[in-house]
Order: structure tokens, then C-alpha cells, then sequence
């Protein structure tokens, strides 16, 4: 790549087809259709820093010096055939909770090589991704070398580009035969979960930058909080509760429970041993290895009238904003606010609502990070954000909003030290299907191509330049 050559232009969208990604195309032959990186190298797995034909840097603007610029992903919802998951089970079973199955998702699994080329061409310097546990020990105690090998070469394509990884150990789904045992009700689960750690660490560990061990775990108490649309107001851990009872019927396993159905407080009990056994056994094997956590945050504000925040950060946050003190950073994951009465309110009337029906409110991620902050007092790291919408020009809007507030936090003195989009690819979003568009980078389904939206430039170039 030649010194002086312009950043992608953020009014450019180009595709890049399947056949081209698989006839092996570099990183280099993607760098040339979209645009190349003006990067000044610091030597092998170290961070790019931006050179000067990015732009005078504006003091005022910029970021603290190796900031964390990157995009996610989670295995299930972009890998595709997850076979051996819980999740792939249920979405299967007639009269599924899942509006579609996963199937190839984004065929990320053979595609990595030219996704992480792409990621690292648009000029952020960080991939968080995930293992997916049911790959590596499909049966219970067989753990496949050849699934962790590919983890490691996702992680050296990583180093390779010169990306720090952040790697999530569980991103919500697990193996089938753990589910079958009652997931993480069981009381043997915060052990079979740290065995698990425990190997994924001695095989990969040495690649990685920053671990977490999940994606999440307030979720099964969130959705207590959330009511759904509908006269009876049911809320959505209740009609989960339901979808388990016929889950358990169909599969003819009484045991049956997972990450989003079960009983929530036994799901966090069970989360919160798995966590502290399973950080000892990455830490037993990697104890310079930073380990945390990623916490799912609204910017939670008191509804006018009828305020039941306090009651909520107890209930949801707070068992969780604990243990982050004893990590080494607390991933913070956010995408608007709500207004808290005794349940979750809808957006006030004549917001602005994205795809999924959350407010457009970018302010948010100040406002968590902030708050995450104060109460954990660790290095934070923004770990997801952004918008789900067809519009890219809004997504653009968002960014733009979230990073302003965002620096202001840091500017006040909050320790932030990273950013990572939500997400790479439009993907499989959950009980959603592939509806709701999240990615930077869109996602034909029928043949792979990938096409970079403008939203990847503006958020690219900010992340080369260090600066808003
Ligand atoms: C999850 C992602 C999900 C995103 C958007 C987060 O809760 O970690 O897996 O796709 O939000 O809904």
C-alpha cells in the first residue's frame, strides 16, 4: 500500500462477491477494491498507528493513544451450521420461537480470512469475536483439536493484520448435550463450563488480547424487565418460559433449559459460579491474560412518574457491576435507553425507533459509560453498539452522535479505552431472523457477497485517524 493514498471514500459502497472471497482473494486484492489503509506498521501484532496523510490530527478531537477501534461478531449468529448447538435445535422444532433458522448465517466460518482482511482494510485495529462451545466439544468430553485449530487461525489472521482480538468464550448459545443437562441450571455447569475454559485457554491463549467470559449474563434477569406488545402484558422471560414447556415436550427432555429460557435466578447463580471458576482456569493457564465480561446496559432514566430505577440496577446490574471490580476491564454493551416505571416503558411517543422498535439514542453510550465507570471503577471498553435500520445514513447520524459522547466521557476523565461497532456483518439476529440489519458491511444471503455500507467508511477513517 502506497504512503499518501486517500482513506475509502464514505460515499463509496462496493461489493465484494462470494466468488472473488473465495478464489482466495488476499487482504491485499479486497484492499484494492475498497480503498487502501494510509498506515504506518509498528511491527508484527502491534497496533497500526496513523500516518500523517490521514490529516492533521485536531488535539481536541482525538481519542487516547492506542484506542481499541473495532467491530463485532458472536460464532451462532454468523458462522452458519452450528449443528451441534442448543440453539440450532430449537430453531429447528415445529412452531419454533425463532422467526427462521440460522442455516450458513454468513458462512463467516470458511469466510474469516477475507472478513478479518476487510475489518483490518477499513482501518480499525480490533476483531471481537466468538468460540463456539458446542464446536470445540461437541459431545460431552470431546474436545475437537481441529475446531480449536481453527480458532487459533482466526486468531493468527487476527495478529496477522495487525488486529488485537477480544475473544468471548460464550456468546449466548452452547453445546445441545449441555442444555439437555439444564444448561446453566445444572448444577455441575460452572465446572464443565471452566473445563471448557480451561482448554480453550492452553490452545489459544497466547493469541489473545482481551477474554471475556460471556457475552451478557444480565440477560435472563433483563428480560424479567421487558413487557411484551398485547392486552395481557406478559413479560418476555414468562412467554420464554412457555416456548421452554413445549421445547421440552417436542424434544422429550424434561431437563431442557438454556441461556434465554429457565428459571432467571438460577441461570445467574449459575452464570455467576461459571464465571469465577471459569476466569480462575483462563487465568490458571494465562495469568497475564486480561479477563472480563460483557454487560448488557440501557441507559436506564427514570420514568416521570412511577420511577423504579434504583429497584432495576439492583435487580439486573448490580450483582454484575461487583464482580466486574475484581476484572481486568468490564465490556459495557448498549444501544438506547429506556424509560424504567415498574417494567420497562416503550419509547416515549413520536420517537425515532430503529428496526427492532428501540429509540434512536445514541447519547446512550456516554451516559453507561459513565455509569459503568463510577460503579466498577476498571478500564472500560465500549464493546457493542450501533443501530439496527435499512437507512444508512441514520446508522451514520448514531455513530457520529455516540462518539461525541463518548469523548466527552473520556475528556471528563472516564477510562474508556475502546469502541467496537455491532456489528461487522448484517447477521442472524436471534429470535429475529435476519430482519433487522445491524452490520456495516452487508450480507447476500443466497450468494455471501459482502458490500461495505458508508457507515463502514465514516467509522473506518475516524478509527484510522484516531479522531472524531
Ligand atoms: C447481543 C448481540 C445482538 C445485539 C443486537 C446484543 O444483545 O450481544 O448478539 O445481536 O445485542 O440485538
Amino acid at each position: 500500500m502506497k504512503e499518501g493514498q486517500q482513506p475509502f471514500a464514505e460515499s463509496a459502497v462496493k461489493a465484494i462477491s462470494r466468488r472473488t472471497l473465495l478464489r482466495g482473494a488476499s487482504a491485499a486484492t479486497v484492499a484494492g477494491m475498497i480503498g487502501s489503509r494510509s498506515l504506518a506498521r509498528t511491527g508484527d501484532g502491534e497496533k497500526p498507528t496513523p500516518s500523517s496523510a490521514s490529516g492533521s490530527a485536531d488535539k481536541t478531537k482525538a481519542f487516547p493513544d492506542k484506542f481499541l477501534w473495532g467491530c463485532a461478531t458472536a460464532g451462532h449468529q454468523v458462522e452458519g451450521n452450528n449443528t451441534s448447538s442448543d440453539l440450532w435445535l430449537i430453531e429447528h422444532l415445529p412452531d419454533s420461537m425463532f422467526k427462521e433458522p440460522s442455516g450458513d448465517a454468513c458462512d463467516h466460518y470458511h469466510l474469516y480470512p477475507q472478513d478479518i482482511g476487510m475489518l483490518a482494510d477499513l482501518g480499525f485495529n480490533t476483531y471481537r469475536f466468538s468460540l463456539e462451545w458446542s464446536r470445540i466439544e461437541p459431545e460431552e468430553g470431546f474436545f475437537s483439536n481441529a475446531e480449536l485449530e481453527h480458532y487459533r487461525r482466526m486468531l493468527a489472521t487476527c495478529r496477522e493484520h495487525h488486529l488485537t482480538t477480544l475473544l468471548t468464550y460464550s456468546h449466548f448459545s452452547t453445546p445441545r448435550w449441555f442444555a439437555f443437562k439444564g444448561g446453566w441450571q445444572n448444577p455441575a455447569a460452572p465446572d464443565l463450563y471452566a473445563r471448557f475454559c480451561e482448554k480453550a485457554t492452553r490452545h489459544l491463549g497466547d493469541l489473545v488480547g482481551y477474554a471475556s467470559t460471556f457475552n451478557e449474563p444480565d440477560i435472563p434477569q433483563l428480560l424479567n424487565w421487558i413487557t411484551l406488545p398485547g392486552p395481557q402484558g406478559t413479560n418476555l422471560a414468562e412467554s420464554l418460559q412457555g416456548s421452554l414447556g413445549k421445547i421440552r415436550k417436542q424434544l422429550n427432555t424434561p431437563e431442557f433449559a438454556n441461556f434465554f429460557a429457565g428459571d432467571a435466578k438460577k441461570i445467574r447463580d449459575g452464570l455467576l459460579a461459571a464465571h469465577h471458576k471459569g476466569k480462575g482456569a483462563m487465568k490458571s493457564v494465562r495469568s497475564d491474560m486480561p479477563v472480563g465480561f460483557n454487560l448488557a446496559m440501557s441507559d436506564d432514566q427514570p420514568a416521570p412518574e412511577d420511577d423504579h430505577l434504583a429497584a432495576k440496577r439492583a435487580d439486573v446490574y448490580a450483582p454484575w457491576l461487583e464482580v466486574a471490580k475484581q476484572c481486568d476491564y468490564l465490556g459495557v454493551q448498549t444501544y438506547s435507553r429506556t424509560l424504567v416505571g415498574k417494567k420497562d416503558l416503550p419509547p416515549p411517543k413520536g420517537a425515532e425507533t430503529t428496526q427492532v422498535g428501540w429509540e434512536f439514542y445514541p447519547e446512550c453510550v456516554e451516559h453507561v459509560v459513565r455509569y459503568a465507570s463510577k460503579e466498577a471503577a476498571v478500564p472500560i471498553i465500549v464493546t457493542e453498539n450501533g443501530i439496527s435500520t435499512d437507512d444508512d445514513s441514520r446508522r451514520v447520524e448514531y455513530v457520529q452522535r455516540a462518539l461525541a459522547g463518548l469523548k466527552r466521557a473520556i475528556d471528563d476523565g472516564v477510562d474508556a479505552r475502546g469502541y467496537v461497532a455491532w456489528s461487522l456483518l448484517d447477521n442472524f439476529e436471534w429470535m429475529s431472523g435476519y430482519e433487522p440489519k445491524f452490520g456495516i458491511v452487508a450480507v447476500d444471503r443466497v450468494t455471501q457477497r459482502r458490500t461495505i455500507k458508508p457507515s463502514a467508511a465514516v467509522l473506518g477513517n475516524i478509527a484510522r485517524r484516531n479522531s472524531l
